[in-house]
């Protein structure tokens, strides 16, 4: 049914198809990579748990309506028909990446390439430490194509390029982000309740260390007048500008995390008990159907920010502008795919700055603004 063509020239390559598969087509993120990736003319798949709405989706976005649509509905099933099929690239937007992302990208192997949005220290950890089979395999999985890692990621490398290693890089993950009406859904709300119970963590000369999730409130104040504040996390953001520095101490906050006196003592309590199983699964369930009302973003632009500090007391200081972060993440993961389509990329597992340097985010539509 699918023509067959070859990609990659690597050690591990394998014939695939020509086709872009998008796990998680009717999400808000799916739709958005969907509707970019078609419009530049690649064969472009939904996959998913309902046919219906992937045909509806997928119209909207701009496909056939008699276009091929992939129906599974977990990450097992998704991988069987992916070794079945072998797609060129398979983009994973349906969330809960610490157990999806391995599953789905090492059936991408070999010779097929990956790309996920995923911003937390495990999922992102977990898929990193695949890198030496992608080699083998001639695949290339990138991990944390949106908003968060990008845009943290892409001022730290900035700020490094031609430098000694720091000493100290702190990272701030700012999204303004337009709600859209309608039930707030399982991978965001999985997203939320992993943040709660995963707590916080940072870079101690050189090691992964537990610390306080909300620490280190800070107040920003952004070029041009915004402002927000933010707290500390265990992010995706922060494996990636301990990886891209090489600093020994590392530190990322997030606008995500509550900085209210009060909320952020709460913390702690609100973590343990979301740990206990049945209560995690309860909060998703209940969290993932929440209905939200359509609401503007809160601030015209998304931020991210890194100061990074040298041993000798040098210090710089330097931001990536965005628009809306939900906008920026669908752009960044359609160009990394657009990438990886093309057999543009190395294999292995990289964050997105690592796989393309810091110019993809402004690829991607954001803006650096620097010391
Ligand atoms: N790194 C970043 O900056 C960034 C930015 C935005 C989002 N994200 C993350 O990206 C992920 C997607 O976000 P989103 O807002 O697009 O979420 P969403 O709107 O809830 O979309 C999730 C998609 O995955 C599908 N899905 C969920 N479980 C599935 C299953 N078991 N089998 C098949 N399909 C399944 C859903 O299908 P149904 O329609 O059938 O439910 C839906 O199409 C989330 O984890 C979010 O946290 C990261």
């Amino acid at each position: 049914m699918t023509k067959t063509s070859k990609t990659g020239g690597t050690a591990g390559e394998s014939r695939t198809n020509d086709e872009v598969w998008i796990v998680g087509a009717t999400g808000r993120v799916g739709r958005g990579v969907t509707a970019r990736l078609a419009a530049q003319g690649l064969t472009v798949v939904p996959v998913g748990r309902s046919r219906e709405r992937m045909v509806a989706a997928g119209a909207e976005a701009g496909l056939p309506r008699n276009a091929k649509v992939v129906v599974a509905d977990s990450a097992e099933r998704i991988a069987d028909e992916i070794a079945r099929e072998r797609p060129r690239v398979v983009v994973n937007t349906m969330g809960a990446y610490a157990a999806t992302a391995p599953v789905i990208a090492r059936a991408c192997m070999p010779g097929g390439h990956y790309v996920d949005q995923a911003n937390d220290v495990a999922a992102v950890q977990g898929l990193l430490a695949l890198h030496d089979e992608a080699v083998r395999a001639g695949s290339t999985l990138v991990t944390g194509a949106g908003f968060g890692v990008l845009a943290t990621e892409a001022v730290v490398a900035k700020l490094c390029e031609g430098r000694p290693t720091p000493h100290r890089v702190r990272v701030d993950a700012v999204a303004s982000v337009g709600v859209e009406a309608g039930v707030l859904g399982v991978a965001l709300a999985t997203g939320l309740v992993d943040m709660l119970t995963a707590g916080g963590r940072r870079y101690e000369n050189g090691r992964l260390v537990t610390s306080r999730l909300g620490a280190d409130p800070q107040q920003l104040a952004f070029p041009g007048g915004e402002s927000a504040k933010s707290g500390g996390a265990a992010s995706g953001d922060l494996v990636a500008a301990h990886a891209m520095s090489g600093a020994p101490f590392v530190t990322a906050t997030s606008a995500l995390v509550p900085t209210a006196p009060l909320v952020r003592a709460l913390l702690p309590l609100l973590g343990r008990l979301l740990s206990i199983p049945a209560v995690g699964r309860f909060a998703v369930d209940r969290l993932g159907r929440v209905t939200a009302k359509a609401a503007p973003r809160p601030r015209k632009h998304s931020w991210g920010h890194a100061v990074i500090e040298w041993a000798d007391g040098t210090r710089h200081e330097g931001w990536l502008r965005a628009g809306d972060g939900m906008d920026f993440t669908a752009d960044v993961t359609a160009t990394v795919t657009e990438l990886l389509a093309r057999g543009v990329g190395s294999p292995g597992v990289w964050t997105p700055a690592a796989a393309f340097g810091p110019d993809l985010a402004t690829t991607a539509g954001g803006t650096f603004v620097l010391d």
